[in-house]
């Protein structure tokens, strides 16, 4: 069983349901994409109470949690109390996520590399705290913020301007750490940790990354810069130790690591953890997967990552656009109609559905981010133009999508 309706669930139930230990797949709530692969249930996945009846009505095997909301409300806690296994983490190691502080406290007491830092729980504090750090200087909130408490002060004033603006909420005051970033993807047992796949998206709504921040407006998988020597460094220094943190803790994180990394001249820093798979990432990542994934899945729930056995990747290079609705991440015009994703499809490219629904027989926009296009190639190039030709094809008037997703690495391969 499947909880969630986004782009990512519908690329997880996608690659679920081709695995050869998966006979049957529940989707709670499921979306009218994810309805091609799973048997959608109208069930609240943050309703802990329901989903543990729905688990145990469908007799389901495993659960995998999507999105993150879960995850905080402890169903996975719920699940596993009723016997039941799941891929992901319970509410207490879904804090590595959720609090910036506490991950910014493990990382400190385990050496892990991440940006200079301090925690503060008033504004005066904070205010204080400022004098010790150098220009820019990062002000975060220290809770879920969808993405959006974070502030990249230029000036002191900024700075000072941020932490008025926060009131009194606990904040952390970081340092500016320079670099390229990447994110890394690995499945983590509750004791040990295995790499799956790298990506990187892009969060500005705007052309050339301009803009304000959206859930990701595009995403490609494999992210270059992080070589296989530097990967294995952030395996090393990052994710294994923190893992073992983790357990040591008394907070044992089964599901995915999501490290969001800044590749600085000193080496891969962590900026932060997500407790969950990436949005749009994993729809870049899961044509990559080849095997059993929901045995690989059913491993790592179990606390037997060591027989999941070597990662083999396919697809040289894969790349996810996102056609969202006009409006967001503002808000998004929701109803507009959507065709033509059987002539998107023809040549190969899967259009996973992000915010969909039907209506009268017919498919709209219910959502800010609509569809999440993705296609494969020999190189990043070759998954670009396929992307965007199927892009092309789809007919959706209230729909945009940002025309240059990959540009970065393009650019930088000559591509
Ligand atoms: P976060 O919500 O922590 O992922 O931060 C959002 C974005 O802000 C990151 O993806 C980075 O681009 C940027 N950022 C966060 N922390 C830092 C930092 N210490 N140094 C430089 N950039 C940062
Ligand atoms: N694409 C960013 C995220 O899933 O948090």
């Amino acid at each position: 069983m499947l909880l969630g309706s986004g782009g990512r669930e519908d690329a997880l139930a996608w690659r679920l349901s081709q695995s050869p230990s998966c006979g049957r797949l529940v989707a709670a709530p499921g979306n009218p994409g994810i309805a091609r692969w799973a048997e959608c249930v109208e069930v609240e996945p943050c309703d802990a109470a329901a989903v543990v009846s729905l688990a145990i009505k469908e007799q389901v095997e495993l659960v995998v949690i999507g999105p993150e909301a879960p995850l905080t409300a402890g169903v996975a806690d719920a699940l596993r109390g009723a016997g039941i296994a799941v891929f992901g983490p319970s509410a207490a190691a879904a804090q590595i996520e959720g609090s910036k502080g506490f991950t910014k406290d493990l990382c400190a007491r385990h050496g892990i590399p991440t940006a200079a830092y301090v925690r503060t729980a008033a504004a005066k504090d904070a205010l204080a705290a400022l004098d010790r750090f150098a220009l820019p200087v990062v002000i975060k909130a220290d809770g879920l913020a969808a993405g959006k408490g974070v502030t990249i002060a230029m000036t002191r004033a900024e700075a000072a301007a941020a932490i008025e603006a926060a009131g009194d909420s606990p904040l952390v005051i970081e340092e500016f750490l320079e670099g390229e970033e990447a994110s890394l993807f690995a499945l983590c047992d509750g004791e040990h940790t295995l790499a799956l796949a790298s990506a990187q998206d892009h969060k500005r709504v705007g052309e050339g990354d301009s803009g304000p921040n959206t859930g990701g407006m595009g995403a490609y998988s494999p992210a270059p810069v992080l070589t296989a020597e530097l990967e294995e460094r952030a395996m090393a220094e990052i994710v294994r130790p923190t893992a073992r943190a983790m357990a040591a803790a008394g907070t044992p994180f089964n599901g995915v690591l999501y490290a969001g990394l800044m590749l600085t001249k000193d080496g891969p820093k962590l900026i932060e953890y997500n407790a969950r798979f990436g949005d749009p990432e994993c729809e870049a990542i899961m044509p990559r997967i080849t095997g059993d994934f929901a045995e690989m899945l059913a491993l790592v729930a179990a606390g037997r990552i060591e027989e999941v056995g070597a990662i083999e990747l396919e697809e040289a290079s894969t790349m996810t656009v996102i056609i969202a609705a006009q409006g967001y991440p503002g808000t998004p015009k929701t109803g507009g109609a959507i065709g033509q994703l059987d002539d998107a499809e023809a040549d190969g490219a899967i259009v996973f559905h992000a915010g969909t629904r039907e209506e009268g027989g017919k498919l709209v926009a219910s959502g800010g981010r609509v569809l999440a296009v993705t296609a494969a190639g020999e190189t990043l190039r070759e998954a670009r133009d396929a992307a965007y030709a199927a892009v092309a094809k789809i007919g959706f008037a209230d729909g945009f999508h940002r025309t240059d997703i990959g540009w970065r690495e393009l650019e930088r391969s000559g591509q």
